[in-house]
Parts: structure tokens; C-alpha cells; sequence
């Protein structure tokens, strides 16, 4: 065992629902240990800015089932240079933070990865992105939400494509990951899925299309992520549109409303489990790991391979998108 009495907490990149209950989950278990839990404000830039608060049982009440987080968030270019880093470390110490836990997505793993080259400090990880792209996790904090929030949302839009006969297209969330658009597409039945992991080929979309329509298909949903290689809702609207002028389509920006609301049942469980298996990795001595969930047993995995690997993308899921959409 070690220590370390003083820990400090925050959250950083884009919130993710289910970072309140990660948060809860720290500070109680922290102080449930006799350790003092410090919150840092809006990520590395607060930690740079050494806006940071000493934390108790009662800060972290009633947010269980909030979306955002109360520690704010920010992504902080500053922190990326080496002026910005030592800020950061000196701000640390000040406050005689001894041990932390990190809440994000790449972006933040990346930053740990960059400062714990050049500074020592025992830390822990957790993966709070909507966009589930961390290796070393089968889920990530938010996502289940996320996913659950835009299937909310299509089931909404074919209702209203199916009364006018109309091609609707639908762009989620996920620049670089398509794990939002693939799950809530196939849970919403769509005709096809466009995501950033596989090559789009357009021709091939409007064939389907063409092909749908033939067989009187009532609705056609086309569900695309915001990174696709071959664009967003508009430039697949546009190609649609120019090759189909007779059909009525139209098109939807699902955006920050995927980010926010408050955690499903399963972010809630991820986040306190993981929350609290952080600290006790920190107690423990297993530092400078990201505490994630695999075959629902916690896991650890180093910073460098969370951020080197992505998980990759099933192909039972891929062929699933063209069989069931038939
Ligand atoms: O947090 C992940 C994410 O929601 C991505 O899916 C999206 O591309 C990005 O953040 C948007 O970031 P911002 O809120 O800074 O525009």
C-alpha cells in the first residue's frame, strides 16, 4: 500500500455523461480511505492556473444522476507546451497533491502520456469520452448514454421520414470514431452506416438507395459520423439529391445534444466502479494506468497503449449493416 494522502481530480476534453458519478465515486471512496481529495477546475488549465479545491462528501451529493461535470472542463492548449507543463507541476505541489486521477477521452491521455515523461507524480486514468475510442476499455463512461440519446432521436426522425416518404440522413457525434453512428444506426434500423473506420464509397450508397427505392421501401435512413472520409449529412445529402432529384431528402445535425442528459443506469455503474477501483489502484501502487472495463472485470492498461490503439471496429457488425438493411 502506498501513502499517498492527497489526491487530486478533474475532467478534461469534451464532457461525457456519467463524468459526476466517476467524480463521486473518487471523492468518496478517497476520502472513505482517510486520504484529502482535491478537485482541479477545468482540467490541465485549471491544474495550470492552480484552480483547485479542497473537496468533501457532501460537494459530490445529487450529482450522480447529473450530465456534465461539476468540476467544468476545458481543453487546454497551454498545458501541451513545456512552459504550460511546469506551471502545471509547481501548481501540484503547492497544493501538496501527491497522487491523481485523470478523467477523459485521447486528447487527455495524450496530455498524460507528454507530462509524466518529464514530471513524476502516481497517477490513474479514467476513460470519460462519448466516443468510446480508448483501447483498454470495452466501454467508455458516456457512451452508453450518447448512443441511447441519438437512438432516442432517429427513432423520432423515421417516424416523420416514414409519414412523408421521405430519405432522411442523420450525422452523429464521433470526428475520428465511428462507435456512436454504428450502434445507434444499427439500433435504429438504418439502410446504411457511414463511418470514419472504413473507406465510403458513394457509388455504393446510391445503389442501395436506388435499390430501396425499387423494392418501395417506405423510409431510408442513412446514419453518418461527422468524420466520415467521404463527409457529413450535407455532402452525402448533396450526392443524393443530385443523383436522385425526384426524391424528397432531408437532413439532421444531431450535435452537442448527443454530449449531454443525464447517465443511463449503465454509465452510472461504469463511472462509480471505475471511480472507485482508480483509488484503490492508487492506494495499491498501480499508477500511470487507465482503469477501464473488459469482459466486465476492471482492467488496467498503461497510458501509451490506450492512446496507441483504438479498438477496432467488429465485422459481424460491419456485414450485420448490409444483411439486415436488405
Ligand atoms: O468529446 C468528443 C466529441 O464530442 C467528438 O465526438 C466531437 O467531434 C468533439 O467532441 C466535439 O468537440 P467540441 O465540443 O469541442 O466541438
Amino acid at each position: 500500500m502506498s501513502n499517498i494522502k492527497n489526491i487530486g481530480i478533474m475532467t478534461s476534453g469534451g464532457d461525457s455523461p456519467g463524468m459526476n458519478a466517476a467524480i463521486r465515486a473518487v471523492v468518496r471512496t478517497g476520502i472513505y480511505h482517510g486520504m484529502n481529495v482535491f478537485g482541479i477546475r477545468r482540467g490541465y488549465q485549471g491544474m495550470i492556473e492552480g484552480d483547485i479545491y479542497k473537496m468533501h462528501t457532501t460537494d459530490v451529493s445529487n450529482i450522480i444522476q447529473r450530465g456534465g461535470t461539476i468540476l467544468k472542463t476545458a481543453r487546454s492548449k497551454e498545458f501541451m507546451t513545456g512552459e504550460g507543463m511546469a506551471k502545471a507541476y509547481n501548481e501540484l505541489k503547492k497544493h501538496s497533491i501527491e497522487g491523481l486521477v485523470l478523467i477523459g477521452g485521447d486528447g487527455t491521455f495524450r496530455g498524460a502520456v507528454k507530462f509524466f515523461e518529464q514530471y513524476t507524480m502516481p497517477a490513474v486514468g479514467l476513460p470519460g469520452t462519448i466516443d468510446k475510442d480508448l483501447a483498454g476499455t470495452d466501454f467508455t463512461i458516456g457512451f452508453d448514454t450518447a448512443v441511447n440519446t441519438a437512438v432516442a432521436a432517429i427513432d423520432k426522425i423515421r417516424d416523420t421520414a416514414e409519414a412523408h416518404d421521405r430519405i432522411f440522413i442523420v450525422e452523429l457525434m464521433g470526428r475520428d470514431a465511428g462507435y456512436i453512428a454504428l450502434n445507434s444506426g444499427i439500433s435504429c434500423g438504418a439502410e446504411d452506416i457511414l463511418i470514419p473506420e472504413t473507406v465510403t464509397n458513394i457509388d455504393e450508397v446510391l445503389d442501395k438507395i436506388a435499390a430501396g427505392e425499387r423494392r418501395k421501401k417506405t423510409v431510408q435512413l442513412i446514419v453518418v459520423a461527422e468524420g466520415d472520409d467521404y463527409g457529413g449529412a450535407k455532402e452525402v445529402h448533396e450526392s443524393i439529391s443530385k443523383r436522385f432529384p425526384e426524391l424528397d431528402v432531408r437532413s439532421c445535425i444531431l450535435g452537442h445534444i448527443q454530449r449531454g442528459g443525464s447517465p443511463t443506469y449503465a454509465d452510472r455503474v461504469l463511472a462509480s466502479r471505475l471511480g472507485h477501483a482508480a483509488v484503490n489502484a492508487l492506494r495499491a501502487g498501480n499508477t500511470q494506468v487507465m482503469a477501464g472495463i473488459m469482459n466486465n472485470e476492471v482492467a488496467f492498461t498503461p497510458f501509451d497503449k490506450v492512446v496507441k490503439g483504438n479498438m477496432p471496429i467488429s465485422e459481424d457488425m460491419l456485414d450485420m449493416i448490409r444483411v439486415l438493411s436488405v
